[in-house]
């Protein structure tokens, strides 16, 4: 018999506060009705590849499979993580937090959110067939795992997944990969139509919207230029998508907050410049957000400030432009816009 819980859990995998909460969602939604299984070291190999990950990665992963007898408690979590998973599939307002397990746990630790995904690939891929995301669609989406455990090697120089938390979105059915973007269906709620309310009148600025309608975010991957025939292109299937009536749309507006909407930027980019093409879809919303973590992480590369600006490669326009800006006291912005869909 499984004697184990999550404290005992906690202590035989040296989880910490930071897995609190997690934990608590994960021993409140219980164990499943069915013992999980998972796809055999070959199948499990074939099907990573088939979703673009390197052949090194892939065969790390299909040889480190986890099992109920050789590792209990990561199985125990393995099991009820999957469970979660398939409760809350395409329900984007259940914010489930999947924070990295410990390093000392080691590859088993490093690659656990890749069991997970290949536990719960026959769910996503059902739940996307029963609601009417075609097949094209659904496999760029889950494709998206080849680069985020690309970008993990790069970074980190071994194998693992990329932006943990947000990988879990695609195979909960909670974010799509239409050719350039990405994107993310929600509701909009009484609190997000105050926030981008007019400062002056307290009125919506986002027209004809209310609360309880369907939108969708829009998100930019690291993954190539963002030509405007790219986005044109995706937006146009991502319509098609997001105006069927089940079960999101039919969607009128499409959101975007990120530092590539900052229009100070227009004054160090030429208009042709992609990001600046990019910009003029959207009519911005009021407000910002302090924007230099951003560009670091996401054109530097690098999580924090560095200590000098001198540090800062200056190859590219843009990575001139940042430093320009800062070096004459000048911030950066996370701005937010809204298109049409
Ligand atoms: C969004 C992105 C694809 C735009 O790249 P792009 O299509 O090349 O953009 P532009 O054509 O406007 O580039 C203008 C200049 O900035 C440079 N540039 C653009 N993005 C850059 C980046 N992330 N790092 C360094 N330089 C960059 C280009 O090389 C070009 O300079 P050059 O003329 O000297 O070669 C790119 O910035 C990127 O991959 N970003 C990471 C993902 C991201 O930021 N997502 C949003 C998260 S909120």
């Amino acid at each position: 018999m499984n004697t184990l819980d999550q404290v005992t859990v906690q202590e035989a995998l040296g989880l910490g506060e930071t897995h609190a909460s997690w934990l608590g969602a994960i021993e409140s939604g219980g164990a499943p009705s069915v013992p999980l299984r998972l796809p055999s070291p070959h199948a499990a190999a074939a099907l990573l590849m088939r979703l673009g990950v390197d052949a090194r990665d892939a065969e790390e992963v299909a040889g480190t499979l986890p099992s109920a007898q050789g590792q209990p408690a990561l199985w125990w979590l393995l099991e009820r993580s999957v469970h979660l998973m398939r409760q809350h599939m395409g329900e984007p307002e259940v914010n489930t937090h999947w924070p990295p397990l410990p390093p000392g746990l080691g590859a088993q630790g490093r690659l656990f959110l890749a069991y997970l995904f290949l536990a719960v690939f026959e769910d996503v891929r059902r739940w996307h067939a029963a609601h009417g995301v075609d097949d094209a669609i659904s496999w760029e989406t889950l494709s998206s795992l080849g680069r985020a455990m690309r970008i993990h090697r790069a970074r980190q120089g071994e194998g693992g997944v990329f932006e943990h938390g947000w990988m879990t979105l695609p195979f909960r059915a909670c974010l799509y990969e239409i050719g350039r973007l990405q994107y993310t269906p929600f509701r909009v709620t009484e609190q997000w139509l105050r926030r981008w309310a007019d400062p002056a009148t307290a009125e919506p600025s986002v027209p004809g919207v209310a609360p309880g309608d369907p939108a969708v975010g829009i998100h930019i991957p690291a993954s190539g230029p963002l030509t405007p025939a790219s986005v044109t292109a995706s937006l146009l299937r991502a319509r098609a998508l997001f105006a069927k009536p089940t079960p999101w749309g039919p969607c009128r507006i499409a959101v975007c907050g990120s530092w590539l909407l900052d229009e100070q930027l227009a004054a160090y980019l030429p208009p042709s410049a992609n990001i600046i093409r990019f910009q003029q879809r959207f009519t911005m919303l009021p407000g910002a957000g302090n924007g230099d973590g951003s560009v670091f992480t996401f054109v530097f590369r690098r999580q924090g400030s560095p200590a000098s600006l001198d540090d800062l490669p200056q190859r590219t326009a843009l990575e001139r432009a940042i430093v320009a800006h800062l070096r004459a006291g000048g911030h950066w912005r996370t701005r937010t816009g809204w298109l049409a869909l």
